[in-house]
């Protein structure tokens, strides 16, 4: 079983000739709500990706909790953890994309997700894998990581996207497996390489790399895994498809270089569809691709 201590979102985007300026109104286009938040986004890409998952989280009791859950209860991902806070609002990530370049603009209101607590846990055990990001509580994600550490649960974090200096030193000894990007590796340990920054975690890392694939140490075993050559329609969320497809083959007992590249097969999948989570595969359609 895969529990995940994560953030749910609505994405509520607008696309326009150009981003606002301070002070600026803009007529932009064409409008649309999206399920997103880094937590959702990877307890969905795991539960297709062939997990059983359950989510801990908050949303709030307003009207944007439904589509914020909706994938993932059609899904079947186990949502009793997820509270309901009527003081609070769901969390909500405010998307302007200017539609020349596809640069954006991200404004979050983290509302719920922000009173998520690690005594919200369920017991864990040692079967049990713990899935974190970077979107809850700092404090209580780390609270999270030793209390599933102490039951014996393996413990995985998705670093993105902490800023490095509000880390405790001893992070490598508070997980089991750090899930890293090119640029977040470089700001955990100074080292733009990639392999420089592989030989200075000292912990099992993977380090996505774009269209470039993956490189990662499991037990000190260094693996290299190319990513499929695609062209991208939308690579929102190819890292969450990434990670949950990870823990999905990881807690079933797939060997890590398998499960890596089983991984790096579900990120690509999901940049050939537009948004995140509805691009996110079935573990048949990963394999098939994968092959
Ligand atoms: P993040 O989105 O977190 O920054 P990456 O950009 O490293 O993460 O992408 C995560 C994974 O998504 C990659 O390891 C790869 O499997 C897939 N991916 C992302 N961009 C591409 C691309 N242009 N072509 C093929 N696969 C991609
Ligand atoms: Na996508």
């Amino acid at each position: 079983m895969i529990t995940v201590f994560g953030s749910i979102n609505l994405d509520l985007v607008v696309r326009a000739a150009h981003l606002p300026q301070p002070g600026e109104t803009v007529l932009g286009g064409a409008f649309a709500a999206h399920p997103g938040g880094k937590g959702a986004n990877q307890a969905l890409a795991a539960r297709r990706a062939g997990a059983e998952v359950r989510l801990i989280g908050a949303v709030g009791a307003d009207s944007f909790a439904a589509p914020a859950l909706a994938l993932l209860k059609d899904g079947g991902v186990d949502l009793s953890g997820v509270r309901t806070l009527s003081g609070a609002s769901t969390g909500v990530a405010l998307i302007a994309v200017e539609e020349a370049t596809a640069e954006n603009q991200i404004l979050v209101a983290s509302g719920a997700n922000a009173a998520v607590q690690a005594r919200d846990l369920p017991p864990l055990g040692p079967q049990d894998w713990l899935l974190l990001q970077g979107e809850l509580d700092l404090g209580e994600t780390l609270a999270a990581a030793d209390i599933a550490r102490a039951a014996g649960a393996k413990v995985v974090w998705n670093l993105a996207p902490v800023p490095p200096q509000d880390l405790p030193g001893d992070l490598d000894a508070r997980v089991d497996l750090l899930i890293v990007n090119e640029g977040e590796a470089e700001a955990l340990t100074g080292h733009a390489p990639p392999d420089a920054a592989l030989a200075a975690w000292p912990g099992d890392v993977v380090i996505t790399l774009g269209a470039a694939g993956a490189v990662a140490r499991f037990s000190g075993q260094i693996i290299r895994a190319p990513a499929k050559r695609i062209t991208p329609v939308d690579t929102t969320g190819a890292g969450d498809a990434t990670v949950g497809a990870l823990l999905a083959a990881l807690s079933r007992g797939v060997a890590a270089p398998d499960a890596l590249r089983f991984a790096l097969a579900a990120g690509s999948l999901a940049c050939l569809t537009q948004g995140a989570q509805p691009s996110y595969a079935t573990r048949e359609a990963i394999e098939t691709f994968a092959r």
